[in-house]
Order: structure tokens, then sequence, then C-alpha cells
């Protein structure tokens, strides 16, 4: 899952993937393509609608995305259009590139729609974005879990 600063939509659709797959068998990480919050906490506006959830995310410390993580994952999620072009930028290859997807495609695959960037609005702006994600990750892992 991938975003900008991989402390606000990014750690969201982590937790929220997480809390509908098995960690047997799917591994669920977060980054972003930005490395301006490294190593900080996820942002309080996130934690706080995770858990209006029942979701903790506060285990998750922000990281830059990096290539060799085209290696260790079968698919990377970005969150908006921008966040896409900077991931497929980086990639080496035609699998890396076709690995790249964006998330709300899961649900609309005919529209490239955004997951809006949250940051400088509101928390209505956080709870628009959980809800996103949740309907995106519950049709993710409707398709992992058949
Ligand atoms: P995110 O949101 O990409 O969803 O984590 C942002 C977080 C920080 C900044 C921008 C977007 N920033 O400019 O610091």
């Amino acid at each position: 899952m991938v975003c900008l600063g991989n402390i606000c939509r990014s750690p969201l659709a982590e937790g929220i993937l997480k809390s509908k797959v098995s960690s047997d068998y799917v591994q669920v990480d977060s980054a972003g393509t930005a490395g301006y919050h490294e190593g900080e906490l996820p942002d309080k506006r996130s934690i706080a609608v995770a858990k209006k959830y029942g979701i903790n995310i506060t285990d998750q410390r922000s990281r830059k995305f990096s290539v060799t993580d085209f290696d260790s994952f079968d698919v990377i999620y970005a969150m908006d259009e921008s966040n896409y072009d900077n991931i497929v930028a980086l990639s080496r290859s035609y699998e890396d590139k076709s690995k790249v997807k964006m998330i709300l495609q899961e649900l609309d695959p005919d529209q490239k729609l955004n997951v809006p960037d949250p940051y400088y609005g509101g928390e209505l702006g956080f709870e628009n974005v959980y809800q996103m994600l949740n309907n995106a990750c519950e049709e993710i892992s409707s398709k992992i879990n058949k």
C-alpha cells in the first residue's frame, strides 16, 4: 500500500487489509513515495479513525518505498495517480510495472479514481478515506480468500 507520506492513507490501507486476511498467507505492508515522515507514527487522525473501527495502527512507522519492494511483493497498490506515476517511474521491467495498480480500480476497473489526500483537511476527510479503503480492501480480501 503506497501513498505520498506513508502517514495518512497507506497506513490505514495496511491496517484495514491486515484485519481481513490471514498473516499466515498474506504479507501486507505500506510505504510512501516521499521520505519526509520516515520513522514517524501514522497521523493522529488516521490512528483515531482506525481505532473507531477496532483497528490498531500504532505499531506502524513511516518508511520510503524502495525499488526492492518490487521483489518483495506481488501487488503494489497506489492510492492516487501521482503515487502510481512515481512508483512506475522506479520500475525496472515490465514485470515490476505490471505489479502496480490503483487501489480503487479494484472496485471500479474502468476508472482511475484517486483516494484523496486528507492531510490538509479535517476529520471528515479521514472518515471518507477509511470508507473508500475499507470497500477496496473488502474486495481485495474476498479475491484473496476465495
Ligand atoms: P499521505 O498524506 O500521503 O496519505 O500519507 C500526506 C502526508 C504528508 C504530506 C502529504 C500527504 N506532506 O506533505 O507532508
